[in-house]
């Protein structure tokens, strides 16, 4: 039985929540392996939005058993906060979530390390979720990063957190009326309690996955963030820390490459981004913001405004490719109910030359003017249709569009927020 990587094709917010708990009802497990609570993935049931940042989007399926894997950067705080959030809702995650002691842990200096590095920006900021990300990975990748292991443990705590404040003092104390937070003794203490509430959701998850392969279980890997937010895929420097994209399921978790036999990116009808960097697709401000209220599209984390665009088949095509997509998801589409004229783009003009590709430097697309061929709107309520037959005529013209342009074929359209609003053409086991 296949496992199946559910990965966002644009810039984060595709649905991907959605997506996960729709499949997980017939999944054993659901992993994230990447991202950490810069994540807001919502999960609408009856019109009750519920967003999770860092449990896996299976949650809500009492069968589903759910995994942070290594690669995934966690805030025990958050973590806490969203297990309790999720006890008082009437949902239980002990026993069915399970954290990897592999997975490195964000302290209250990764964020103020963040904020002092986008205040320094100033114009040049980055427009990060302000979770401390960016600053942890780096710390992972320096070697000088904590994870959930180390809470375990008070000597070995206290030596890794002393070595992290002696190196990065010249920040800290620029940070003066912060300075409560990066009190070694404190932090020791304030994290060896954390690490005793975590310490029941520990598991040995890539032991766990391998098992799971194994029998032959379905497993769903739940991308957070988006292929053009990749560190190494997408619109550098403007992008989040980490391998968003297929490949970065297996490093996350050391889960081998050909054990992921599907990819289904979810791709939304439009564009969004949250943040600083290159968007060739942003719409004028007065179509954005129709777009914006219609589709509610305010980050599920750190609530700004989205900005919204049209549909853009050249980065698409390259999520597609550097994904090896086998479906589409795609979502929101009921968003584009009232649009006249829809826009879609399908080339990037430079000067003269109109190029089809996805650049090779990411720098290219500030400069870059969208080419869009425009195709009839279906001024139709889409709303929670369920089956192709009920889509007017027009929304599977642009459907096919979509799926002809990407060669890869559509397997569930989502018309509506909630579960149960969406229709299914193949399924992706
Ligand atoms: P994720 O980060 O990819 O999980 O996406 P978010 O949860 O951040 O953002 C997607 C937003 O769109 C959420 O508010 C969802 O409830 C909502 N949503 C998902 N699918 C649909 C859809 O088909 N139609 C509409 N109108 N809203 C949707
Ligand atoms: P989900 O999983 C949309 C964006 C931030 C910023 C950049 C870097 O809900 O799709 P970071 O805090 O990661 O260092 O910020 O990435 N970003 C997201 N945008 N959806 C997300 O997650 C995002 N996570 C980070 O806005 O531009
Ligand atoms: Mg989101």
């Amino acid at each position: 039985m296949p496992t199946v990587a559910v990965i966002g094709a644009q810039w984060g917010d595709e649905g991907k929540g959605k997506i996960v708990d729709l499949l997980a009802e017939e999944a054993e497990l659901a992993v994230r392996f990447q991202g950490g609570a810069n994540a807001g993935h919502t999960i609408s049931i009856e019109g009750k939005p519920l967003v999770l940042h860092l449990v896996p989007s299976g949650i809500l399926h009492a069968h589903v058993r759910c995994l942070v894997g290594p690669g995934v950067v966690v805030d025990p705080e958050e973590l806490l906060k969203e297990i309790d959030a999720l006890r008082a809702a009437g949902v239980e995650a002990d026993g069915r979530l399970g954290v990897s002691g592999k997975a490195h842990v964000i302290f209250p200096y990764h964020k103020a390390e963040e904020a002092w590095m986008e205040m320094v920006r100033g114009k040049d900021r980055i427009g990060t979720t302000g979770r401390g990300i960016g600053p942890a990975y780096a710390d992972r990748i320096a070697r000088i990063g904590i994870r959930i292991f180390d809470l375990f443990d008070p000597g070995r705590l206290s030596e890794k957190l002393g070595l992290n404040l002696r190196l990065k003092a010249h920040v800290l104390e620029k940070i003066p009326d912060r300075a409560e937070a990066f009190d070694k003794e404190k932090l020791v203490e304030a994290y060896l309690a954390l690490g005793r509430k975590v310490r029941p959701f520990l598991a040995g998850v890539e032991d766990e996955l391998a098992m799971a392969v194994e029998r032959d279980a379905r497993i769903l890997l739940e991308g957070a963030q988006g292929t053009l937010l990749d560190v190494d895929h997408g619109t550098y420097p403007f992008v989040t820390s980490s391998n968003t994209t297929a490949g970065g399921a297996c490093t996350g978790l050391g889960l081998p490459p050909v054990q992921i036999h599907r990819v289904l990116t979810v791709v939304k009808a439009y564009s969004t981004r949250v943040g600083e960097g290159p968007f060739p697709t942003e719409m004028d401000e007065e179509t954005g913001e129709r777009l914006r209220r219609k589709g509610h599209e305010f980050g599920a984390t750190t609530g700004r405004p989205r900005r919204c665009g049209w549909l853009d088949l050249v980065a698409l095509s390259y999520a597609v490719r550097v994904n090896g997509a086998s479906g589409l998801a795609v979502t929101k589409l009921d968003v584009l109910d009232e649009v006249d004229e829809i826009r879609v783009c399908t080339g990037y003009r430079i000067g003269k030359n109109v190029e089809t590709a996805w650049p090779a430097d990411p720098a290219a697309l500030q400069d870059v003017e969208a080419e869009y061929e425009i195709v009839p709107g279906w001024k139709a309520e889409t709303v929670g249709k369920k089956s192709a037959g009920d889509l007017p005529e027009e929304t599977r013209r642009y459907l096919d569009l979509i799926s002809e342009r990407l060669r890869v074929p559509v397997q569930i359209v989502s018309t509506g927020p909630d579960r149960g609003q969406e229709v299914w053409f193949r399924r992706p086991w």
